[in-house]
């Protein structure tokens, strides 16, 4: 096993104290949260009852193969707890995620949970937001233009996320611009004037909703946990 997936494992394992018995748990997009699915799908395989809501075709995919029975959020309703991975985490426990594409579903998803846990490396840590440049924003691709022009008003200069030689496609069918930023003072009022762009889906500023990240540093995992 490399050294990253030997991490990914070790907070993956960490993770799976934050499961209970008989709850729906949420399951994230990437690495990490891949590391987790698998570690929970050897759980289940194990006796363990939990049922899935997952943030992406390619989680689903995961989980069916493990075993995992999964629930859409019509027939979950609520969510116990979430486990994803983040892109940026700030002192504040805000993010940014998206990296990997499925933030829309991602922040659905976390909404729903009555407890978001997010599982990290620390070159994760970030003093502010915004720290990594990239800020990944879901749009409609009819509205693309616009939403170029007005994310260029707002000081931000949007690249279109390619995958292969053509645009990424995200599991809702939309586009993705990756927007090269400063470090965000506002994390807030920023996400509110870009959401207010028509044909803008979302971003990946998840500003007060992550309950505990776990910090793999070397051998060691650490808790943050909010207050
Ligand atoms: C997926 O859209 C993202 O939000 C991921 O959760 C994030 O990019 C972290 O991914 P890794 O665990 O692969 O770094």
């Amino acid at each position: 096993m490399s050294g990253e997936a030997e991490a990914l494992r070790g907070i993956a394992v960490r993770a799976l104290e934050y499961v209970r018995p008989d709850t729906v748990v949420g399951l994230g997009t990437g690495r990490a949260a891949t590391a987790f699915v698998r570690e929970l799908g050897a759980r289940v395989k194990d006796g363990l009852r939990v049922r899935g809501v997952p943030t992406s075709d390619s989680t689903a995919a995961l989980a069916r193969e493990l075993g995992i029975e999964l629930l859409t959020l019509e027939e979950a309703g609520e969510i116990d707890v979430t486990f994803d991975g983040a892109d940026e985490v700030s002192p504040a426990l805000d993010l940014i995620k998206g990296y990997g594409g499925a933030l829309v579903r991602e922040k659905i998803v976390a909404a729903s949970s009555d407890r978001l846990v997010i599982l990290v490396g620390d070159e994760k840590i970030v003093a502010s937001l915004g720290e990594r440049g990239k800020l990944p924003v879901e749009v409609v691709p009819f509205g693309r233009a616009l939403c170029e022009r007005e994310l260029r008003g707002l000081g931000c200069e949007p690249v279109l996320r390619q995958q292969d030689g053509s645009p990424y496609v995200t599991d809702n069918h939309n586009y993705i611009l990756d927007c090269r930023i400063g470090t965000i003072d506002d994390p807030v009022g920023f996400e509110r004037r870009i959401l207010a762009i028509p044909g803008v889906l979302g971003t990946g500023l998840f500003v007060g909703m992550a309950d505990v990240v776990l910090v793999q540093e070397g051998r060691q995992v650490r808790a943050m946990e909010r207050t």
